[in-house]
């Protein structure tokens, strides 16, 4: 059955979500894994904040493109009637859908009560909810965690009182603030969620989807309506499709050749130069150069090479030859 966010938005059978992640889910990223099938993506998370001060570097996080939909911008912060404006002003750049980061467990967002901050106070995190479901046309959804901590896990109570003012569709990661990115995922209070009968909007099981036979096997384990993929993506938007292309005929899809990987990462590198500009654009990039060709024997030379290099003919070049060099190799 289609999952639907809203009554328009209809993201087909057993969607997969690229998770927003700061500084890594830009429009360069967003296009290589909407290439390789994401069904719905997000912004990283942008602060209220700094909407509303009109900081630059918020504003453009704004930057969506049509061949990106469907889209929803991410946003975050402690203070409700700030969540109001920026909700306001995300609207006019059309998304979408507006999401909530109610999930975020560094200290400097937490700090200001915002993230998953609000796990700790419900009343708040509903009042703020409505006041954005209030300020907007647009579908609201919510990205959030279990819990606070093990002693304070009230992810079922949160979806029920999220649904209630007007959410239409929840993520949820499958660990509590204080567990930061540590230890496993558990995905057993997102299945309760689930299987709550008073829960009727779509919940996205989120956290650790690392490959074909985890997707297949949460999926059924799990009765989620779709998942959201965040760490496995980066260097690796083949996730999508393998994972895609398995639900659809059972088998497995070959991983990408080296000369893929070498196309996709140049695809990425020149979208990040059309967006950010030829020098930030490079630098950029290479935080992504390692994840690209993870996995190839002896590839080190070749990664520190990369990340040294500031003109792109020369990265070019040197992409070229990788290509020439590995292309023999099954990896
Ligand atoms: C580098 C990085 C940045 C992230 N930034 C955000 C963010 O901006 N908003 C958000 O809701 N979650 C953020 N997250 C959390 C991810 O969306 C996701 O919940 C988490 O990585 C678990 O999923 P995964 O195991 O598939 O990576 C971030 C995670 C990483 C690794």
């Amino acid at each position: 059955m289609a999952v639907k966010i809203g009554d328009k938005l209809d993201l087909g059978e057993f969607p997969l979500l690229l998770a927003p992640m700061e500084d890594v889910s830009d429009p360069p990223f967003r296009y290589v894994c909407k290439q390789n099938g994401a069904d719905l993506m997000y912004t990283e998370f942008i602060s209220s904040e700094g909407l509303i001060r009109d900081a630059a570097k918020s504003l453009q996080k704004l930057d969506i493109f049509e061949y990106e939909r469907p889209i929803g911008i991410q946003i975050f912060g402690g203070d409700i009637d700030n969540m109001r404006r920026s909700a306001e002003i995300c609207t006019q750049v059309n998304p979408d859908l507006i999401d909530i980061n109610y999930g975020c467990p560094v200290k400097k967002v937490v700090c200001k009560g915002a993230g998953s901050s609000l796990l700790q106070d419900i009343d708040k995190m509903v009042a703020m909810t409505k006041a954005v479901v209030e300020a907007t046309h647009l579908p609201v959804t919510v990205k959030t965690r279990l819990g606070w901590d093990d002693n304070s896990k009230n992810i079922y109570e949160v979806a029920e009182r999220l649904q209630d003012v007007g959410i239409k569709a929840l993520s949820i990661h499958g660990r509590t603030r204080a567990q930061l990115y540590k230890g496993e995922a558990d995905w057993t209070l997102i299945r309760e969620v689930k299987r709550n009968p008073r829960i009727k909007i779509p919940i996205f099981g989120n956290g650790d989807v690392d490959s074909v036979e985890r997707a297949a096997a949460w999926r059924q384990e799990f009765e989620v309506d779709g998942i959201m993929i965040g760490r496995a993506a980066i260097g690796y938007p083949w996730i999508f499709r393998e994972i895609k292309h398995y639900f659809k005929t059972g088998e497995k899809l070959p991983g990408p050749t080296i000369a893929e990987r070498v196309d996709v990462c140049k695809t990425h590198l020149l979208k990040s130069i059309e967006w950010k500009g030829e020098k930030t654009g490079i630098f950029e990039m290479r935080r992504h150069y390692a994840n690209y060709f993870k996995g190839i024997p002896n590839f080190k030379e070749y990664r520190v090479k990369l990340v040294a290099l500031s003109s792109l003919d020369e990265i070019l070049e040197t992409l070229e030859e990788i290509n020439y060099n590995f292309s023999a190799m099954a990896v």
